[in-house]
């Protein structure tokens, strides 16, 4: 059979609107709330609260804003308010997820804080504990962890949670890529965004719900919701002119694009549905090939499914190498790797994408700490001496796993063929 290539795009995960996101955006409109006040971001805080659960939440421009408003409380709850012209993280390390997004981990870098990277685990490619705990052991005095669920696959919460506690420190919780998963943390199912001290989801377009752009602070502290809504305000005080005393942003939601997320909020479970159908037909779909689908713990999880990732067995790699801006690959009979079957999806007119770079291996944080569960994974290689190889399971992931179309509008016959394009890399 000759496959054409698709005639529309298939993505890897683009925007879904239904209808109604249009009538309360237009409401914004008629009403004249084109502002960031407003009917429609009162009703999506209300309405995400209480989905995951928590009790107050703050509609902010983006996630990234959110992560940053939530490493900023973390920061000032335990080294207090900073020094003029600095950050509340001077000085300060933060133990940080390593395969993520950087916005993650940006935020650290806004309030001077140096992120220290935790390696992966490969039961659901999320935070190690066991590197989490070695962490400690080395930086005893780090008070705060910026933890994500990769592809919205839960981390194993349960244990990072456990060693938080036990060393005093507290969760940012980076929830934007898995709205609408699950996990069961003390025998009774929670949302993410609602495990951690300071929760962040996202509404960027590529998310399982959108706003075009949008994210959202969420916490059971009536004191942090009021203080991050004042920061995204550009902290004004109780005065009749603009008065400041600390450092303030513009980072609060429009009430135009929450209308956009509030027309999007009843076809979340629609979204989730789909998205595990996606996964289902991957993984039958593949089930032939040397490949695994990214992992979950299917007893104390339910993902969102966000992305389908795949995972090639390292004996069916074929050789690629890559630098900081190009992949090469030399084909092989029986073999593929990433680059390659990216580049054929590409040729199809279907786009997948590498698995997210870990951040440790990045050019701006290639001097940052990077903790594995045998311990600082820098400089341990030794020209006089046999020392082995050290694994670092965020790198493995990186040079054998990608993200594949996983766009919700993609039809099971397209993913067919997706399938099949896939399939003909191995042969
Ligand atoms: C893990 C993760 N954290 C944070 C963000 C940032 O969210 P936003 O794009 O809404 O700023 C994203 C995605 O965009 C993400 O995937």
């Amino acid at each position: 059979m000759t496959i054409k290539p698709f005639e529309k795009k298939i993505w890897l995960s683009s925007p879904t609107m239904h209808g109604e996101e249009a009538k309360y955006m237009m409401e914004a409109y008629e009403t004249n709330w084109m502002s960031t006040a407003g009917q429609n971001i009162n009703e999506v805080e209300a309405q995400m609260a209480s989905y995951v659960g928590m009790k107050y939440a703050v509609g902010l421009s983006c996630g990234t804003s959110a992560l940053h408003l939530a490493t900023k409380l973390a920061g000032e709850k335990f080294y207090g308010m900073p020094r003029p012209m600095q950050g509340t993280l001077q000085g300060k390390r933060v133990f940080a997820s390593d395969v993520t997004f950087d916005a993650s981990v940006n935020p650290v870098a806004y309030e001077d804080g140096e992120a220290v990277f935790i390696d992966t685990e490969y039961d659901t490619w999320n935070m190690s504990p066991e590197a989490l705990e070695k962490a400690f052991e080395i930086y005893p005095d780090t008070k705060i962890v910026v933890l994500a669920h990769l592809y919205g696959t839960p981390a194993k919460m349960q244990e990072i949670r456990e060693i938080c506690k036990k060393h005093g420190a507290v969760i940012i919780e980076d929830a934007a890529e898995s709205l609408g998963a699950r996990y069961l943390l003390n025998g009774e199912w929670k949302e993410t965004g609602s495990l951690g001290d300071y929760n962040c989801i996202s509404f960027n377009g590529n998310k399982i719900i959108t706003g075009s752009c949008g994210g959202m602070f969420l916490t059971d502290s009536k004191e942090d919701a009021d203080k991050v809504r004042k920061w995204s305000t550009q902290s004004r005080e109780n005065a009749p002119w603009y008065q400041h005393e600390e450092i303030g942003y513009n980072y609060r939601m429009s009430n135009v694009v929450a209308g956009v997320i509030r027309g999007q909020i009843p076809h979340l479970e629609e979204h989730l549905a789909q998205k595990r159908a996606i996964y289902e037909r991957y993984k039958e779909g593949l089930k032939d090939l040397p490949v695994t689908m990214n992992p979950y713990d299917a007893e104390r999880s339910v993902p969102n499914f966000w992305l389908s990732c795949m995972l090639i067995n390292e004996e069916a790699m074929c050789r690629q190498v890559r630098d900081d801006q190009h992949a090469l690959y030399i084909s092989e009979a029986g073999k593929s790797c990433p680059t390659e079957i990216l580049e054929t999806l590409a040729k199809y007119n279907a786009e997948g994408r590498p698995i997210w770079k870990p951040m440790h291996a990045q050019p701006i944080y290639r001097s940052h700490a990077f903790i594995t569960a045998d311990g600082i994974a820098r400089g341990i290689s030794n020209a006089y001496l046999d020392t082995g190889r050290s694994i670092d399971a965020g790198t493995d992931i990186f040079n054998r796993g990608l993200c594949l179309p996983s766009d919700n509008k993609m039809t099971p016959e397209e993913q067919d063929v997706i399938i099949e394009i896939i399939k003909r890399c191995f042969m």
